[in-house]
């Protein structure tokens, strides 16, 4: 008998437990109840563990665990764990909900920049009817920060639309259509031409704070800015006073250093800023449940889970 404990921040668990045992009918699902600080069962009976935000320490607890599978793309939310086990596999969430999700809404707000479609909202708030100046798709170079599962699907589909595409990764990649830059070398001459710049990297200590004043410096004055990777990698202050300068133009951030966004955030009413509660996109149950079975299907085989966390790189 295999067993998997589930542990979500969200009162889906009925729904993972169903997409779970339709992939692997004879999974155990163990969940983890909402909101309690500990699981309930028998933790030496716990092959696998699904897993959102746990509390730091409770990982170590389960004695018989042969993966640690993160609920969603970024694995920040494990590393914080000081006593995470350092001898279990922890894999990343890639499933092709997830990247079509976080493509729809890149694609969704690069456009709505890229077509001004605040100018527009504050024309149509105002009663104003005026044609605004129109750059053509070629023209208008989008820059994608992290070009791996999800920023390389959406830096794709923008390439597709004719828009100039280009990416920042540590590795070059070749991708149809999309201009490949890398590492610290390539850095300064990617954000000179990035007039639309996306953040989808993962939180590591190299990445915390990319998206800050010596950044925006860096890309074309009028440039936008879309976040969302994490909060983190977002120096605020920094980008309010960029938008104050004119050295920034917009932004659309979906996350944020604390989440939820506090009340009393100046994002909430920034004209020239979009909010999402960090909904970019979110793990499809069935085609997520269907990665991890195969994923323990290749465990119970002997071979190694695929999009497993590399330590020594932070994700
Ligand atoms: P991934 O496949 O691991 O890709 C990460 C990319 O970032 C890779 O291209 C990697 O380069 C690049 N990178 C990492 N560190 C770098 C550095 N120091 N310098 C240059 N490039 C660096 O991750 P993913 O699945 O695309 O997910 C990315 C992030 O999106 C997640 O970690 C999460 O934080 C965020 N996310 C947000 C939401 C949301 O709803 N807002 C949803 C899902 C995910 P190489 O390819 O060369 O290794
Ligand atoms: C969501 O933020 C994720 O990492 O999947």
């Amino acid at each position: 008998m295999t067993r998997l404990l589930f542990k979500s921040d969200l009162d889906r668990a009925d729904l993972w437990t169903a997409a779970l045992k339709k992939h692997k009918p004879d999974l155990e699902v163990e969940v983890w109840p909402l909101r309690a600080p500990e699981p309930a069962g028998d933790r030496s009976a716990i092959d696998y563990a699904l897993v959102w935000k746990p509390p730091a320490g409770v990982l170590k607890t389960l004695p018989n665990l042969k993966a640690i599978f993160s609920l969603g793309a970024g694995i920040d939310h494990l590393f914080g764990d000081p006593e995470l086990p350092g001898d279990v596999p922890v894999v990343r969430m890639v499933e092709r909900g997830l990247t079509a999700g976080m493509t729809e809404y890149v694609v969704m707000q690069v456009l709505y920049h890229h077509r001004r479609m605040l100018d527009y909202r504050a024309q149509q708030r105002a009663g104003v009817w005026d044609e605004l100046s129109f750059v053509a798709p070629w023209d208008r170079k989008v820059g994608i920060l992290g070009l791996g599962q999800l920023g390389g699907d959406a830096a794709e589909k923008l390439a597709l639309l004719g828009l100039d595409v280009a990416g920042w990764s540590r590795t070059p990649k070749e991708i149809p259509g999309v201009a490949s830059y890398a590492g610290a070398a390539g850095l300064e001459a990617f954000l000179a031409r990035s007039q639309i710049l996306v953040c989808l990297l993962p939180l590591t200590e190299e990445t915390r704070g990319i998206l800050g004043a010596e950044t925006f410096a860096k890309l074309p004055r009028g440039a936008c800015v879309i976040n969302v990777g994490r909060g983190e990698h977002l120096v605020e202050a920094d980008l309010l006073e960029a938008l104050e300068s004119g050295q920034i133009d917009s932004a659309t951030l979906d996350v944020f250093a604390r989440e939820p966004l506090p009340a009393d955030s100046p994002f909430w009413s920034h004209e020239r800023i979009v909010v999402t509660p960090h909904v970019a996109s979110i793990t499809v149950p069935d085609t997520a449940a269907e990665a991890v079975v195969e994923n323990i299907r290749r465990i119970e085989r002997g071979e190694a889970p695929r999009n497993v966390v590399d330590r020594d790189r932070g994700y």
